[in-house]
């Protein structure tokens, strides 16, 4: 089929009327992946999709034929504990210590229905252990769907755009916020969706101090864990070791996912580490919610027990032996995933050669990896112009209003979907973007 770019806007505009998208800048992931499959149908073609974050290899052999074996011998009949199978726990923990060389007993190490069920938990009763500190902290861009879980919840959040706040300015930002004495949890992804900023030594112990001085509760998602491929985080036992927050203060919950780092994203398993310390404390504002007012029993045994009783016991088995594959020194797990960056250094070079910038470009004075995400804008253009018009030229993404992005003028791109074959259309395709919209 002849180039049919870029497609009639009349068309675009039908589409997003039928799925009831008002406006491109808020339209949610899943909506635009509607809208791009109902025009590849329309026009014969593939589109560069970068919308969604999902895994774009295949999921490693080693978790996979554990469950297969898990399966056959039975545990499909069998409830697993509420607390996780003890496999998978001592895992998880000897992770701990191996890959951010913190000490963290099995005990604390909870495996959960993705990552996104660690934060649901944890938001259920950390939000709810002081009765005047019910509200969480972003430091934002974020992940939209946890903002969705407190809306859901009923819970309260406030959050900034870490743009303007790096480095040393984060502590009086944080501390604008944490002297009206509301703010119960702090929340970040490192590496950060969407826009793959990497925190600093100096922020995370910014953030930990400040933890401690204002009894904050740090939700540190990693679910992207060891992506930041500027250093080689994947050595067992040996620095350089994943940045965390660990370091500086025991008020911590670190929330892990098998999604991205294992490509196991269709197994919805991931895990919360709560801080041994965290786990045992007694809060007595949770007896108003919970049968018990000590933390983790409060995660455990009535907010874990009411979601879902536990997580799936084969994934568990899977999930414990890839990490002690991962712990073991036998699969590098990061060299598996190594391939994003490659894709992420030449789509961003696309873009660049194209007219595009990028909206989220340094770690303080480093300049920022290559990963799973980037993000861009095109001079004069809002990120929702861009994004219908990117539409136009077969190339998807979401906008960062949706993130909690001050960017307005940005979007986010993910590389997963996007393998080095795809290069050429991309190229084509963005030179002809700036063809008709010029410099
Ligand atoms: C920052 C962040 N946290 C959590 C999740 C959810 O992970 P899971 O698939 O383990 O629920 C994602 C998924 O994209 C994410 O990007």
């Amino acid at each position: 089929m002849s180039n049919p770019f870029p497609l009639s806007k009349e068309v675009i505009y039908k589409f997003r009327e039928e799925l009831g998208i008002k406006t491109l800048a808020h339209a949610s992931i899943r909506q635009i992946v509607y809208l791009v499959n109902k025009l590849q149908e329309k026009y014969g073609v593939q589109f560069i999709r970068t919308e969604m974050g999902v895994p774009g290899l295949p999921a490693p052999s080693i978790g996979v034929e554990a469950e297969i074996e898990a399966l056959k011998s039975g545990v499909a009949s069998i409830y697993p504990p509420i607390e996780g199978i003890p496999a998978l726990k001592q895992e998880l923990s000897r992770f701990a210590k191996l890959f951010l060389n913190i000490e963290i007993s099995p005990d604390v190490c909870i495996p959960t229905v993705g990552a996104m069920q660690a934060s649901m938990l944890l938001f259920l009763v950390a939000n709810r252990r002081d009765a005047v500190k019910d509200t969480t902290l972003f430091i934002d861009p974020g992940f939209p769907v946890q903002k969705r879980q407190l809306g859901v919840l009923g819970m309260k959040y406030e959050s900034f755009d870490i743009y303007n706040f790096r480095g040393d300015k984060l502590r009086e930002k944080l501390e604008s916020y944490l002297k009206k004495g509301n703010i119960s949890t702090f929340l970040y992804s490192n590496p950060n969706n969407p826009a793959w900023i990497c925190f600093t030594e100096n922020e995370l112990r910014i953030i930990g101090e400040l933890a401690n001085k204002y009894d904050v509760i740090v939700l540190e998602d990693l679910a992207y864990f060891g992506m930041d491929f500027r250093e080689d985080f994947g050595c067992p036992g040996e620095p350089p070791y994943q940045p965390t927050v660990a370091n500086y203060t025991n008020n911590y919950a670190l929330i892990f996912s098998s999604s991205k780092v294992f490509s196991y994203a269709g197994q919805r398993t991931g895990a919360m580490l709560i801080s041994d310390e965290l786990f045992n404390m007694q809060f007595p504002n949770l007896s108003g919610w919970f049968v018990s007012d000590v933390f983790g029993r409060a995660v455990l045994q009535e907010a874990m027990y009411t979601a879902s009783a536990g997580t799936a016991h084969s994934s568990q088995v899977g999930f414990a032996a890839m990490l002690k594959a991962a712990n073991d020194g036998t699969y590098d797990f990061i060299g598996n995933v190594r391939e994003y960056g490659k894709r992420a250094a030449s789509m961003k070079r696309l873009f660049l050669e194209n007219g595009f910038k990028i909206v989220y470009d340094h770690d303080e004075e480093k300049e920022l990896a290559d990963g799973f995400y980037f993000t861009i804008c095109y001079p004069g253009m809002t990120g929702e112009e861009l994004l219908g018009e990117l539409l136009r030229f077969g190339i998807s993404a979401i906008t960062l209003d949706t993130t909690g992005s001050s960017r307005t003028e940005g979007l986010r791109i993910c590389v997963s979907q996007t393998s080095s074959d795809r290069f050429a259309d991309m190229e084509e395709r963005l030179k002809l973007f700036r063809t008709v919209h010029g410099e």
